[in-house]
């Protein structure tokens, strides 16, 4: 990969990254959620407002410091960041799908804390699809360069080749949350990303590190559609 030169400053440009998990609520005191840190999109976002791209955060509940110069809108629900994330877009140059969207949320929420039974040994929550945010913003009229994520423990090619197609994006950054080291909670990670006609191995470094190599790559891949 090569570095970045005074061509390729990102000055001007809007980029958009959803990061961390998102909150599902069951009731008032509990929710349904995921191990995402939000160190792979909040490193990225630095990355981005350091070659001088004006950044937009959209983070699910984490324990991060906000990057410089970046700006940061706090989310809880999938709802809540497909909201924002379609707000933002309007005038974003790039987005990048990065958070670890819960796929389902809970039907009906409870107005009030939900009471262990004594006469029944088992209970179910029935839930219900989410929207998919990154297709959302692949499908808008005046779509961003748009970019997402594929945590997948198995054939990582395959599902993210898939995801690229089905959702209509123009890059996948797909990592093996399986191998040890690296993905979910991991200050570490690897990337194998895929666009409509290549392919490139970032391999296992610092998330802050890869970032920069991914926002490079974008910045690349932009220059060449
Ligand atoms: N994504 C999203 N909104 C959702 C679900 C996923 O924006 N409701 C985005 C993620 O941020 C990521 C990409 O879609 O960039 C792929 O997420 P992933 O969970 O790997 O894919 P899914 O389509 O949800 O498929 P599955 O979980 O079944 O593998
Ligand atoms: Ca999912």
């Amino acid at each position: 990969i090569k570095h970045f030169n005074a061509n390729q400053s990102l000055a001007g440009q809007h980029w958009v990254i959803t990061a961390g998990p998102t909150r599902e609520a069951i009731d008032p005191v509990r929710y349904i959620s995921n191990h995402s840190s939000g160190k792979m999109g909040f490193s990225i976002a630095d990355a981005a407002q350091s070659f001088g791209a004006t950044v937009t955060l959209i983070a699910g509940p984490v324990n991060l410091a906000t990057p410089s110069n970046c700006n940061r809108i706090d989310v809880q629900s999938a709802e809540n960041m497909h909201e924002v994330a379609l707000e933002q877009t309007i005038s974003a140059d790039v987005f990048i799908a990065c958070a670890a969207v819960a796929d389902y949320k809970v039907a009906k929420i409870s107005e009030h804390k939900i009471k262990k039974t004594s006469t029944n040994d088992e209970m179910s929550i029935e839930l219900v699809k989410n929207p998919d945010i990154v297709a959302s913003v692949a499908a808008l009229k005046n779509k961003p360069f748009t970019v997402g994520f594929a945590a997948e423990t198995q054939d990582v090619e395959h599902y993210a080749k898939g995801k690229l197609a089905r959702k209509n994006l123009d890059m996948i950054a797909a990592n093996d949350v399986a191998k040890q080291g690296q993905g979910f909670n991991s200050d570490d990670n690897a990337l194998k990303v895929f666009w409509h006609n290549g392919s490139i191995d970032l391999p296992l470094t610092g998330k802050r590190q890869l970032a920069e190599q991914l926002v490079v790559l974008i910045n690349d891949r932009m220059q060449d559609d």
